[in-house]
């Protein structure tokens, strides 16, 4: 049987405070978050909803050196962008803490120093990186080589971002310091190491027995830690940002910012509760559900229960850890490096109050059991063909129609028809669905289910046309305008956890008050979903207003443009980048057979393209000995014009070939880079053609 609890503690993956948030972290941790959050909340449900910047770890502080400011500066200014974000989207935690506070700080130390004082750590001496010119040990991402898995030339010491593998330094092949550049050597350290395989039995029994129920991305995941055996882990770091190590002798060491980072969660509920925050993570009452991204989840399954396990002293593990994979953006993988992204911060300045659209494409399109791509043309299109023209529009002819014929109040309903009946009938089903969707983290289908009462409400008032009947029976009018308008209140509930703003201005138009507190004189909460008469007789409305606007192609097209220029910026460096490589020397030939090569000097007297190609320009040339035509590949490079008049180096004895219908004898010599890029051969000065070249 489903354990019953009397409270919810949610909390989401603290971001990285080295840059802002994008539509890949909205995805896939905060807005399925926030839609269980207000769901919950919608239902009465005691909630706890916690947050916070990770602030520690070695992004920030290469971050901090490559701008040239302290890693203070830089999570200072991120930690405000994000939050400020988070605000403008309408996911309001009740605490956005940071992992650089005192209580943290104190918190985690003395998380550590409990672990240490109860010989739950193991101390190990290993040889590890360091920088001789940086004069530092290079953890995690202070040192990239190549994935020995993938080959990718810039992956980190603790992972490759091209194919997700978790490693360590010593794994990566031809390794460099990130800081110097410099060849790293091999120096002695000690450092503090949990040693997970000790609760590795714990771990099968309570994640592979007890929770069959998780999603399979992770089930699967952690299956394959387990299976493939655990080793001890290392959570401290030879760094100078993050939390001291609080044991004598360990000058210069920090936490490791996995160790300090998930701490973070129990620390920002103490600051928000410092009398109260062990109800949330010490009762059995409480149900904890940790929201993250697919990179985290040995963290969040693993590490932290462990060294929760090993803590003790009541500490509840997660009942659910609903990780999902990650988005696309237009086909490619986001990148922050490469600024490949839609950030928060710019889309809530670029499209004003359509901070709702972004959360409903996000959820629509939610990567939660594969990677999924987001692209402009389909925000759009699930805006002007969905929000705009079965939502918006079904509210407002419900609304702009009880204004035009009965002054604004719910008419009254008279008797049902079956139709009517059947559609009423429909939402406690989608209600039920809905329902159970939310509870089982399946934030798409349940989006779904509520949409489906938009969709129904549009084909009920399009089928029954009030507007027609208006003028024969405006008692019938009035029934059909009572149906319209509970299905709007029901949409009013149902929509409120995937778009909150909407949902007010909604509510304002019905003049309903709600568990979120609008001030009207009838309240409406998750309880009346599905109910046929939200709305009583005589009840008055509100203005009408739209609910979505039509997103037009110009405010597409200047996103498009955008990323265009980002995806030319990045081509071009990257052809730059190939063309400095040069292709390796070719076998041995003999003077013999270089001999047997007739080059000679030419001129080009007349130059054509050969119609219906891209490539070829059709050159007749003098060679000294002959006229003769030659069909050559660089059209691409040069226009006849350019060709008009040139000398060049020919390969004269090359056998005749048909290219295209015409004869080509020989061959034009030309310098070739390794991107393609092509320059023909010309004497320094001018020579009598036929000249030979060797
Ligand atoms: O992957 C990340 O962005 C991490 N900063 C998440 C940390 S989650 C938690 F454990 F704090
Ligand atoms: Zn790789």
């Amino acid at each position: 049987m489903e354990k019953k609890f009397k409270r919810t503690l949610v909390t989401c993956a603290l971001p990285y405070a080295n840059g802002p948030v994008h539509i890949g972290h909205l995805a896939g941790v905060y807005v399925p978050a926030d839609i269980y959050v207000r769901y919950l909340r919608l239902r009465g449900e005691d909630v706890l909803y916690v947050c916070g910047s990770d602030e520690h770890g070695v992004p920030i502080t290469i971050k901090a050196r490559q701008q040239g400011c302290s890693p203070q500066d830089i999570v200072d200014k991120y930690h405000s962008i994000i939050s400020e974000s988070f605000k403008a989207l309408g996911i309001n935690f009740d605490i956005y803490g940071r992992t650089s506070s005192k209580v943290h700080e104190k918190n985690a130390s003395q998380f550590f120093r409990k672990l240490y004082d109860e010989g739950k750590f193991v101390t190990q001496e290993s040889e590890q990186y360091y920088d001789p010119e940086a004069k530092t040990f290079l953890a995690d991402r202070y040192i990239v080589g190549t994935c020995p898995k993938c080959g990718n030339e810039s992956a980190y010491g603790d992972q490759c971002e091209k194919c997700g593998s978790t490693l360590s330094p010593e794994e990566l092949i031809n390794p460099h310091s990130k800081l110097s550049g410099a060849e790293p050597i091999k120096k002695k350290t000690t450092h503090w190491y949990l040693p997970l395989q000790d609760y590795e039995p714990w771990l099968r029994e309570w994640i592979l027995e007890g929770h069959k129920e998780w999603r399979s991305n992770v089930y699967g995941q952690v299956k394959s830690w387990l299976d493939g055996g655990l080793q001890p882990r290392a959570v401290t770091r030879d760094l100078d940002w993050g939390v001291p190590v609080p044991v004598e002798g360990a000058e210069g060491k920090v936490l490791y910012v996995w160790f300090d980072a998930p701490i973070g969660y129990i620390s920002n509920t103490m600051e928000l509760l410092p009398d109260d925050w062990e109800k949330w993570w010490k009762s059995p009452d409480t149900k904890l559900v940790h929201f993250i991204g697919k990179d985290n989840i040995v963290f969040h399954c693993i590490v932290f229960p462990s060294m929760l396990k090993a803590y003790g002293d009541g500490f509840i593990l997660p009942e659910n850890v609903p990780a999902n994979e990650f988005l696309n953006l237009e086909g490619d993988k986001i990148s922050t490096s490469r600024g490949w992204a839609v950030w928060a911060h710019e889309y809530v300045q670029d499209f004003p109050g359509k901070e709702d659209v972004l959360r409903y494409v996000l959820t629509a399109n939610a990567p939660e059991t594969k990677d999924n791509d987001f692209s402009w043309k389909e925000f759009q299109t699930r805006n002007n063909s969905e929000l705009v023209a079965i939502f918006g529009n079904f509210v407002n002819r419900a609304v702009v129609l009880t204004h035009k014929y009965f002054e604004g109040k719910v008419p009254a309903a008279g008797e049902l028809t079956d139709v009517d009946r059947e559609t009423l009938a429909e939402v406690p089903v989608l209600r039920e669905s809905l329902e159970k969707n939310i509870e089982n983290y399946r934030f798409r289908e349940a989006l779904k289910d509520a949409m489906q009462i938009a969709r129904l409400g549009n084909k009920y008032i399009s089928d029954s046309e009030p507007w027609k009947l208006a003028k024969t029976d405006l008692a019938r009018t009035g029934t059909i305008l009572n149906v319209c308008l509970q299905l709007c209140a029901d949409l009013a509930i149902a929509f409120e956890p995937f778009t909150p703003f909407a949902c007010e201005r909604l509510r304002k138009m019905l003049n309903l008050s709600s568990v979120a507190g609008i001030a009207g004189p009838q309240s409406v909460g998750w309880e009346q979903l599905g109910a046929t008469d939200i709305l009583k007789e005589g009840h008055q409305l509100g203005e009408a207003e739209l609910l979505f606007a039509k997103i037009e192609d110009d405010a597409i097209q200047k996103q498009l443009d955008r990323l265009a220029a980002i995806r030319a910026q990045k081509e071009a460096e990257a052809k730059a980048e190939l063309a400095k490589q040069v292709a390796p020397q070719k076998d041995e030939c003999t003077f013999e057979e270089f001999e047997k090569m007739d080059i000679r000097t030419a001129t080009v007297l007349e130059a054509e393209r050969v119609p219906k190609t891209d490539k070829l320009l059709k050159l007749t040339i003098d060679t000294g000995l002959d006229k003769r035509v030659i069909v050559s590949g660089i059209a691409e490079y040069y226009s006849p014009e350019d060709m008009l008049g040139k000398q060049i180096c020919i390969l004269a004895n090359l056998k005749p070939r048909t290219i295209k219908g015409i004869e080509s004898k020989g061959m034009i010599l030309m310098a070739k880079q390794n991107d393609g890029k092509m320059r023909f051969i010309t004497p320094q000065e001018a020579v009598v053609n036929g000249s030979q070249v060797g």
